[in-house]
Parts: structure tokens; sequence; C-alpha cells
């Protein structure tokens, strides 16, 4: 639309320029034309009378009025030449060719002659008239009138015109053409420009906001605040989800029914230590954004008991209360032997599933052993839930790839029960999903859940047009749900995040200049440094290397950072037991040397890799220290980091550098967003993040504390309990209706 009014805006005013050209162009040359021709008719009038003078003194000298008709007969024979006509001084017409109008008289002829186009009008057609001196002695004042056709000028001014008016039209077309394309090209440019500089994007060179566009960047940016501001205000507490807020709404819509969560990560690890036993909580964002749900519902939660000391806390039904020391649910263990750890979690789970997903290429291996395996864990996982369950209709949250086929197993044993499965990592399209042996078992199994989550629309996309593509199934994309074998499940985008600090927790923090003080001290940085940090797992999906290319490229083409920027990675070992992950931290620490040795100088190291599992307030700390934080993740569902590092800025300050791959991108459009893989597009966020003026900071850290602040964890899990409550409901009408019916 806004491309059409550009359009008309150019194309008008050339419309009508083209209009005004045609009315006054046309007029102009059909007058030039006339005078041309008629300057042309009267040089060649003076050439025929010259070249007549000789004839016509010997007639006349001869008296032979025969002799000089003869000669103008033969002389009005020439095409053009349409008549002759003699006249005596006085005005008398003596002789003329047969053709010559007698109505014309010599005095009108020589009033013509005198007009500038020498154009009469005769009922023949226009005729010009040209009046010279008969014969040599010119003092007799006998005048030849010459009468030329006019007709073909009027041809050539009508064919003169024709050219005109279709040349007019083409050159009107090629500049409307010409317009078009570039209004298009043009708006499409400002916008697409606009676009990619208000998600803070378009850090490729070209795609940095043109000097005269930053007036009005800073304006529109400006504005979408106020606007944003406007509408939250305007939204009142409604938006505002915490704890209290979803408790009420499992009082109130689920009529407190029991929630069981079931994820293969547990929340709490008891490890046993030099000094007794110790609690770890694990690096998982799942874990993360779990977690304070369940304390809020004070439901149970079933997961893989993988501490060395888990055994040694359970009750005589593997139950314990948590978290430890002030217990607000219960934590159910499932017991794995070491061939179904391997076969379901490392092997199905982890070098199947997780990289078909992940789509980071990285082949997936399927081997029908780790099916078999990850088949039985399921069940016995279901067997969980079973015992488990208080009543017949519990709220069941399934978490994650681990447990594809529990939904259906649960729905067999507990068909009443509610099923939301939520799938923490991307969903594939349907040609990648496709190479997995299982595709249909894993589908069919998924589609045990009342409710199937999943964190973007497009993955939620990704996993109908798969089912389309390998079930039998009916598809209601207007409801956005499936149908298969008399089960409807509701496919729903849910965007996970983190419990947002409460000011209690802030309060606990140590300044930022406190941290910053701790950690260049623990780093041994120079005060003048430039801090950069990453925090993951170390996963190959996270971008790990291609970050540390970035900081290479960095420090290659923007020398003055040498001695002052560092960057900072802290990786938590993970499937360690895995090959591609060994093999994955060997190339990590292989880079961070090079580049250390490249770079580095006494007392001076650009890369300082952290491998080891740092708890929750050493990150916090890290964060609160850093400039930037790095997320470059090559493909993932979410990504809570991103989140955490925003939580931790209650300074407002720090730059948040993201990968347009992370679901977190979509929410977070004020982080600076970067392709990974374009290593020089990633070295210039890093570039810019260390160049940002702190009002600039400012203002993307306000808007991204914000978003993450209304958009935390209890409203992902509010809006998907909340959905629930609406299924039940409606499940619980339709079984009334149905009893009442068969009564
Ligand atoms: C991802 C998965 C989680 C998993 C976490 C840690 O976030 O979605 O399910 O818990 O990685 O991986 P790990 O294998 O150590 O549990």
């Amino acid at each position: 639309m806004k491309t059409l009014q550009l359009q008309l805006r150019f194309l008008i005013p050339l419309l009508v320029a083209l209009v005004l050209a045609a009315l006054v162009v046309l007029p102009l040359m059909d007058r030039l034309n006339l005078r041309w021709f008629s300057r042309d008719l009267t040089i060649r009038g003076t050439l025929v009378a010259g070249a007549l003078a000789d004839s016509i003194d010997e007639a006349v000298a001869s008296g032979s009025t025969a002799r000089l008709q003869a000669l103008f007969d033969r002389t009005a024979r020439d095409e053009r030449l349409l008549a002759i006509g003699l006249c005596s001084k006085n005005g008398v017409l003596l002789r003329h060719s047969a053709a010559y109008p007698t109505s014309l008289t010599c005095a009108a002829a020589h009033t013509t002659a005198e007009q500038p186009d020498h154009r009469l009008e005769l009922p023949t057609g226009a005729v010009h008239v040209g009046v010279y001196p008969a014969g040599n002695n010119h003092a007799s004042g006998d005048t030849l009138v010459l009468l030329h056709d006019l007709s073909f000028v009027d041809r050539r001014s009508q064919d003169t015109r024709q050219y005109l008016v279709i040349f007019i039209i083409g050159l009107g077309l090629v500049i409307a053409l010409i317009t078009m394309v570039v209004a298009q090209l043009s708006w499409r440019g400002w916008v697409s420009g606009m676009r990619a500089i208000l998600r803070g994007e378009g850090l490729i060179r070209p795609l940095l906001p043109p000097p005269e566009l930053q007036p009005v960047v800073a304006e529109v940016r400006a504005r979408l605040r106020d606007l944003e501001d406007e509408f939250r205000r305007s939204q009142g507490l409604v938006t505002e989800w915490d704890a209290e807020r979803l408790r009420a709404l499992l009082h109130t819509q689920l009529r407190g029914d029991q929630v069981i969560v079931v994820s293969n990560r547990e929340p709490y690890i008891h490890e046993r230590g030099a000094d007794g036993v110790v609690v770890k909580r694990p690096a998982s964002g799942l874990v993360t954004a779990v977690e304070p749900v369940m304390r809020a519902c004070s439901g149970t939660w079933i997961a893989h008991g993988s501490g060395s000391a888990d055994r040694d806390v359970v009750d005589a039904n593997d139950r314990v209360g948590v978290p430890p020391g002030h217990p607000e649910y219960r934590l159910r263990r499932i017991w794995l032997s070491q061939a179904e750890e391997q076969g379901y979690y490392y092997g199905f789970a982890n070098e199947g599933l997780w990289p078909l997903c992940h789509v980071a290429h990285v082949r997936p291996v399927f081997r029908e052993a780790d099916w078999e395996q990850y088949r039985i864990v399921n069940q016995r996982f279901a067997d969980a839930v079973v015992q488990e369950a208080r009543g017949e209709d519990p709220v069941v949250l399934v978490q994650d790839y681990h447990f594809a086929l529990l939904p259906q197993m649960i729905a067999e044993r507990l068909p009443r029960a509610t099923v939301l499965t939520f799938w923490h990592i991307p969903w594939p399209n349907p040609e990648s999903f496709g190479i997995c042996p299982w595709r249909r078992e894993i589908l069919q199994g998924m589609l045990g859940s009342t409710i199937l989550g999943f964190h973007t629309q497009f993955h939620c996309k990704n996993f109908i047009e798969t089912v389309d593509r390998y079930l039998e199934a009916r598809i209601e994309h207007e409801h956005s749900s499936i149908s298969f074998q008399g089960q409807e499940t509701l496919i729903a985008s849910y965007p996970i995040s983190i419990e947002w600090p409460s000011e209690a927790q802030r309060s606990a923090w140590p300044p930022v200049a406190e941290c910053r003080r701790r950690v260049f001290e623990r780093l041994g940085l120079a005060a003048d440094t430039c801090l950069a940090v990453g925090v993951d797992r170390f996963d190959y999906t996270k971008g790990i290397l291609e970050r540390l290319y970035a900081v290479e490229n960095l420090l290659d083409r923007y020398p003055q950072w040498r001695g002052r920027f560092v960057f900072v990675q802290v990786a938590a070992p993970t499937r360690s037991a895995l090959e591609e992950y060994r093999s994955f931290r060997e190339r990590i620490e292989r880079t961070a040397e090079r580049i250390d040795t490249r770079f580095g100088t006494p007392g001076y190291k650009p890369v300082h890799l952290l491998i080891e599992h740092h708890e929750h307030d050493a990150v916090n700390e890290l964060f609160r220290a850093a400039d930037m934080c790095v997320v470059t993740s090559l493909h993932d569902g979410m990504n809570l980091v991103s989140k955490e590092f925003v939580a931790a800025r209650d300074d407002v300050q720090g730059v948040l550098i993201l990968s347009r791959f992370a679901g977190a991108a979509r929410e977070m459009t004020e982080a600076l967003i970067v392709n990974p893989y374009h290593v020089e597009e990633s070295a210039d966020a890093l570039h810019r993040a260390a160049t940002m003026p702190v009002a600039e900071q400012r203002e993307r850290m306000g808007a991204l504390r914000m978003t993450v602040r209304e958009n935390n964890v209890y409203r992902w899990a509010g809006r998907m309990l909340a959905d629930a409550g609406r299924w039940r409901l409606r499940a619980r009408i339709e079984a009334r209706v149905q009893r009442y019916m068969q009564s």
C-alpha cells in the first residue's frame, strides 16, 4: 500500500507533465512546420519565377497570349505548383493557368503573400500564395502569383504529430517504469533498512544507517518507545505475571488439580563431594524455566536421578522434597541403568533427535538399539506418572525431546489426563525430519498430547507440515489443531522465559562496580579492558567457534582493540561421553589457544576459556561485570542466557549481541542481531557494542528489560495452563452432555 502511494506520488505529476507537454508541444510543432514549409515554398517560388522570367518576357514581347498561356499551363503541371496567375501593375488578373481560382483577386493574393505564413484557405484546400516580379523588367510592375499546394504540409504535420504522440507516450511509459522501479527499490530499501536498524540489525556496512537517516532513526525509535510505554500503561496490571498470579490461575481455572512435570534433567542434583553431599543446579534452560513454575504449583517433578548421591537422599518411594532446606514441591527420581542411559539419553535423544532438530550440520545417528531403549525409558516414565497421579485427570507437563513417545503412553493409561508437551528445541522442516527412521512413531507419540507447545510459530508450522507429510491426520489450520485417531491436539507457540528477579533478590546482588572489580581482579584484566562474555553449555549448536572467529576478526580488522578487548567464554561441560562433544571441545580449545598466541602479549590474553560449571551467582556476577554478552547460537529453540544477561543488568547498561537463529531474537529486537555464520558481521557487532554510547545502551537495555520482565516464565506457564484449563472445561461439558444424552 505504502509503495503504491509512493508510486502514485511520482506518477501523477508525471502524467500531468505529459498532458501539458501534449497540449503545448503539438500546436507549437504545427506552427513551426508551417513556417518552415512556407519559407521553403517562398524560396521555391522565387526560383520558379526566376526560371520563367525570360520565357515570360519573350511571350509578352511576341504579343502571343497563346504562348504565355501554354507556358503557364506547362509550368503548372508541376506536382506542387497548383496554379500561376499574372497580375498587371494595377491589380488586374491578365492571365492564369487553368486551375487558378478566379475568385482570387490580385489584391487578395498580394495581401496573403504579405502574411508570415502565406496561407490561404480555398474550397479545394489550403494553398501557399507567393507574389514575385514577372519577367526581368521589374519596372513594369507586373507580378506573378504562384499558388503552391499546402495539403502535403498538413499531411506531414499529421505524420509528425503521430510520431510525436507515440514518442511522448513511449517516453512517458519508460519514465513511469523507471520511476516505479526506483520507487519500489528505494521504498523497500528504506523500509528494510529502517526495520533492520530498529531490530538492531544491519551491521554489515552497506546497511548501517546512512548519516542522513540517523536523526530519523533516533526519532522513530523514540516514538516507538513512547507508543510501547503508552500501550503498556493502558494494559495496566493485566500484563503482570508472577508466581502469585500463576497460583491463582491454577486454583481458579484448573480447580487446584495436580500438576506433574516430567523431564530428563532434574532440577537439583545431589553429588558426593570431599566434604559430603553437595547440591548442584544443572546448566539447562529447561530447568531454569520450569523450576520457578513448579515452585508456584507445588506438584511433583519426575526426572532422571543422575547425581552420585541422589539415591542417598530420597525416601522409600524415590522422592525428595526440593528445594533442599525449604521444600516447595516433590522430586521423584527415576533410576536408569547404564544401558538405558546410553541408548535413550546419549544415543537416541542426543545423537539422533538433537542434531536432527537443530540442523547444525552435525549428522544425526540413528540406531535400532537406541530406539529400543528410548521406548523402554519413555514407558518407565509413563509408569511413574501413573504412580504419582493422585486422580485420573492430572495436568502433566511433558518436557522436551527425551519424551516424544510419553504423551501417547500417558493418554493410553490416563485418558482423562491433560498432557501439555513442550518441545524446548527447534522443530525442523518435513524433509529434514523425514530422515528419522521412526518418524511416524514419534509424531504419533507426540499427538497423544492435549497441547503441544513450541517456542515460535515457525516451529509450530514446521511440525504441522511434518504431520501433514507423514501421517493421515486431520489438520485444522484455522484452530491450529490436529486430530489423529480420535485425539485432538492443539499446536501453539509459547515463548519460554526466565523468572524475573525479585526486589529482594536484586538487593542481595553486589553493585555492578563491585562485580566488575572482582571479575577484573580474578582474570587479571587491565582497568580499560572492554569485556565480552559468553555463557553456554559446551554444545556445538551454540556457535562458540563462530564467536571465537569473530573475536579474531575484530582484533584483525580493528587493531585498536588489541590489548584492550577480552572475551571470556564460560563453557559448562555437557554430554562429554559423546565423541562429537569431545572433539568439539578440542577444536574450541585449539582455536582459543591460536588466538591467544596470535594476539596475546605478556599480561594480555584476548580469550579466556573457563571450562567448568558456574553456579547462578557466579554467572550473574560475570554478566554484571561485562560490557557485552555474546549469544551466537547456530540454531536455538529460545536461548535463556540472553534473557538472564538482561535480567542481571539492573544498571540498564551493557549490550546484547544475539544470533538471528535463536528463538529469542523474535522478541529481543533491541539486541544487536547477527548471523553467526557471517564472521565479519559478528566482528562489526562486537566493535559496535564496544563503542556504543551509554545513552543508546540504556535505551536498548531498558526496552529489553521491559520485554523480558513482562514476558517472564510465569506468563509462559500461565498461558499454557490457561489454554489447558479451557480445554478441560470443554471436555467436562462435552462429557456431561454425553451423559445427559445417554440417560
Ligand atoms: C537443552 C535441552 C534440555 C536440556 C539442556 C541441558 O536446553 O532442551 O532438555 O536439559 O539442554 O542438556 P542436558 O543433556 O545436560 O540435560
